[in-house]
């Protein structure tokens, strides 16, 4: 029997359909709802390859207050997942607006029909962005918020106020907001996995297109930052581990275990990684090269961050466990497969 269903909205994206993988597999029904307008339709034939199950797709811009409101009209889901907004931090300083409209305009959307529809439970898709370049590592959900460095960040930190105003305000509304550190890695199918446009701007995705070869050379950010090996530190996560992430909080929502009717979690590995150890950690885990050279610092980056993972252990009895070495297997199995290297 199903133990309730979830809307996804941007489920055909890279977090959005390791997540409905993992849905089906605990048992969840799940509806893909998706603009398409930065991932692709063979993403969800993925989906549905691994799952084995028909997972419904619609193609609806959450935007698109009318269409949304067809799909509530339509599918008696439980909960619902937010993740369709645009991601692109240097995009968002170029269009500020093209951010503010999609990001917070589809949330507000969701938010508002999830309470005329009497559906109380929201998941956010939140980043460790909002912290910032925090003063005290690792950082825990009590850290302060800094002030956004780009107008994505911005749209994080206020899409998270919406949620806990909406949630303080309206009787039975329930969200959750997950504040993801650095996803990354595919799943262990090779079917599904991110799906960059252009030119990669994150840092894993930029090493498999380089030990590919359709890059010649990985440029490394700074080696002059206060860190044992001179380059950032980040917390990278095994995006299946993320996508289990959600489910844990969709089943605590649905079940009624909330201590609050907003509560936010980190979702990382508490352990930092330089880019240099990533970078050296693939080259050894996949027995491939990637040449690499020393560049200038890149603005907006801080020097470190990584989570503490505690509240998530305790209250989601969530913890991340693929080992960094087998996630970077799955992240260069995922470009072989679209090059069709093998
Ligand atoms: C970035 C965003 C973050 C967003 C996340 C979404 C910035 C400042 N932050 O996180 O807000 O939530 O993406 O996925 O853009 N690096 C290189 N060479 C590269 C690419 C990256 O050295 O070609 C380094 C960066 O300097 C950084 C690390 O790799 O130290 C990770 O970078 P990236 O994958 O872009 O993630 P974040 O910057 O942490």
């Amino acid at each position: 029997m199903k133990k309730g269903s979830v809307l996804v909205f941007g489920g055909a994206g890279y977090i959005g359909t390791h997540t409905v993988v993992e849905l089906v597999g605990a048992g969840y029904g799940a509806v893909i709802a998706d603009s398409l307008s930065n991932s692709e339709a063979s993403a969800v034939e993925g989906v549905r390859r691994i799952t084995g199950v028909d997972v419904p797709f619609e193609q609806v811009d959450a935007c698109d207050e009318k269409a949304l409101r067809g799909l509530f009209e339509r599918y008696p889901f439980d909960a619902a997942i937010h993740f369709a907004a645009f991601k692109a931090v240097g995009e968002s300083v170029d269009d500020p607006l093209k951010y503010y409209r999609n990001n917070l305009t589809s949330f507000m959307n969701l938010c508002s029909l999830m309470r005329e529809f009497g559906r109380p439970d929201i998941l956010f898709s939140s980043s460790a962005t909002v912290y910032g370049e925090a003063d005290v590592l690792p950082v825990t959900e009590r850290s302060p918020r800094m002030p956004a460095t780009s107008p994505y960040g911005k749209t994080k930190q206020v899409a998270e106020d919406i949620l806990h105003d909406c949630c303080a305000a309206y009787a039975g509304m329930r969200g959750i907001a997950l504040r993801y550190f650095n996803p990354i890695g595919a799943h262990p199918s090779a079917l599904i996995g991110e799906l960059p446009r252009g030119v990669p701007q994150n840092l894993v995705p930029y090493i498999t297109q380089t030990a590919a070869g359709v890059r010649p050379c990985l440029s490394i950010f700074g080696n002059d930052y206060d860190t044992p090996d001179g380059t950032c530190l980040r917390d990278y996560i095994d995006v299946v581990d993320l996508a289990r992430a959600h489910v844990a909080a969709v089943e605590r929502m649905v079940q009624g275990r909330m201590k609050s009717s907003y509560e936010v979690f980190n979702i990382g590995t508490g352990r930092p990684v330089s880019v240099l150890e990533l970078v050296e950690g693939f080259e050894k885990a996949n027995s491939v090269e990637v040449p690499h050279k020393f560049a200038p610092r890149r603005a907006g980056d801080v020097p470190a961050v990584w989570a503490d993972t505690e509240l998530a252990a305790k209250e989601l009895g969530w913890q991340a466990e693929r080992p960094l070495e087998e996630t970077l297997r799955t992240a260069w199995a995922w470009e072989k497969h679209l090059r069709g290297m093998e």
